[in-house]
């Protein structure tokens, strides 16, 4: 893509145009309504891979507990990745608790600029660039997934954008564009018309309050660009977790720091090869923490998808015969009654088994169940 010197008229209408927008439209938020520096970050954090609707409960919950960097930091690692459960990316809750306590043993103030915000841990381009401009008022640019496509369609940037050389020449159009006056409302207003008017199939041209600066509305092909991302077919994954008794108590395991869900705990777990049955799996799961255990029925099903795989999650109840708890491939195990897994951190398909755990015992399910009787959970996840 070639670098791009913006005509200094379109940028000033395209300024003016925005700002007026964004003060009408915005939509309210908590952290809009006070925009303290922690409260900027814990949002732009949580506002990286999930929707402001689904960010704003998590948020209110997480601030009432941790109100301060200074809470945070010292609040055990444990407890914050209770308050993140649901929020997936489980990742972005670790480098935050390790950056609080970064920040506070250099002082407790947060940096301002982009570059010293980044020695932080989780705090990529993006977020530093959201934490200085809205937090700090520096003219700092931001490029996210919804600021990549309306600057697409403004410009008319066809090909592909998440090349290295793309991705570098949008955070130069960025820079020039950001409001020297008022960078923190002007990046805001370009993330918030990408979410709620530019949307990627059904843009609402005629809501847009820039569309007659818009190259791809003027050709009459709004959704022509950016070009969509090629994904390759999802796999379908069978997967059983080992529900394992002994004296009403439950065995769950925790996973290594590392990767998807790194940290949380979970009912051991194992996945299914071609034409094992449920049993097989459970018994291997049950196995793999060091476990005899004799399966008794499967207790439910949950669906979810994990970027390129459609999962199918087993629950299945089993009751200890032999052997010792180890943690083997995990990073600690701990024998739990089901008022205590409450207490444990859990992957969202987790919390459900152990959901519907605690149902079983509200209602009286059949001992084996038929399929029908099962309760099924069709809820999809996005992670
Ligand atoms: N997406 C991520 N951060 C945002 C913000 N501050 N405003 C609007 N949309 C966003």
């Amino acid at each position: 893509m070639p670098s791009f010197a913006l005509d200094p008229a379109w940028v000033a209408e395209l300024r003016r145009a925005l700002l007026e927008w964004f003060g009408t439209h915005k939509r309210p938020t908590p952290w809009r309504d006070n925009p303290d520096p922690y409260r900027v970050w814990v949002s732009e954090v949580m506002l990286q891979q999930t929707q402001t609707a689904t960010v704003i409960p998590y948020f209110e919950r997480f601030i009432a507990r941790f109100p301060t960097v200074q809470a945070l930091a010292e609040a055990p690692l444990e407890e914050v990745l209770r308050y993140w459960e649901g929020l997936g990316y489980y990742a972005r809750a670790r480098n935050l608790h390790r950056a609080a306590q970064q920040v506070v043993r250099d002082g407790g103030q947060l940096p301002s600029t982009p570059d010293r915000l980044r020695e932080l841990p989780g705090v990529g381009a993006y977020t530093a660039g959201a934490i200085a401009s809205i937090a700090f008022g520096q003219p700092a640019p931001v490029v996210d997934g919804n600021v990549v496509r309306v600057l697409a369609r403004l410009l008319w940037l066809a090909g592909d954008l998440r090349t290295t050389e793309a991705q570098k020449s949008l955070w130069q159009i960025a820079e020039q564009l950001v409001d020297p006056v008022r960078p923190g409302e002007f990046n805001q207003a370009l993330m918030e018309l990408g979410s709620t008017v530019c949307t990627p199939t059904q843009p609402r041209c005629d809501a847009c309050p820039v569309r007659c600066l818009c190259e791809a509305y003027r050709r009459g092909r709004p959704t022509a660009v950016p070009e969509p991302r090629r994904r390759p077919p999802l796999r379908t994954i069978t997967e059983v977790s080992a529900i394992i008794e002994r004296e009403r108590r439950y065995l769950l395991a925790q996973r290594a720091p590392e990767g998807l869900w790194g940290g949380l705990w979970e009912f051991p777990r194992a996945t299914c090869v071609t034409h094992e049955s449920l049993e097989a799996v459970a018994e291997r799961a049950a196995r793999q923490v060091g476990i005899q255990a004799a399966p008794l029925r499967a207790l439910t099903l949950v669906r979810h998808t994990v970027t390129y795989s459609r999962i199918q999650l087993y629950g299945y109840l089993c009751t200890w015969q032999a052997g010792e708890a180890q943690a083997e491939e995990y990073r600690a195990i701990a024998w739990a009654t089901l008022d205590e897994i409450s207490q444990y951190p859990l992957p969202a398909p987790q919390r459900r088994l152990a959901a519907a755990l605690a149902s079983s015992f509200q209602t009286n399910l059949p001992k084996s169940g038929s399929w029908t009787q099962l309760s099924l959970l069709f809820q999809d996840e996005a992670e």
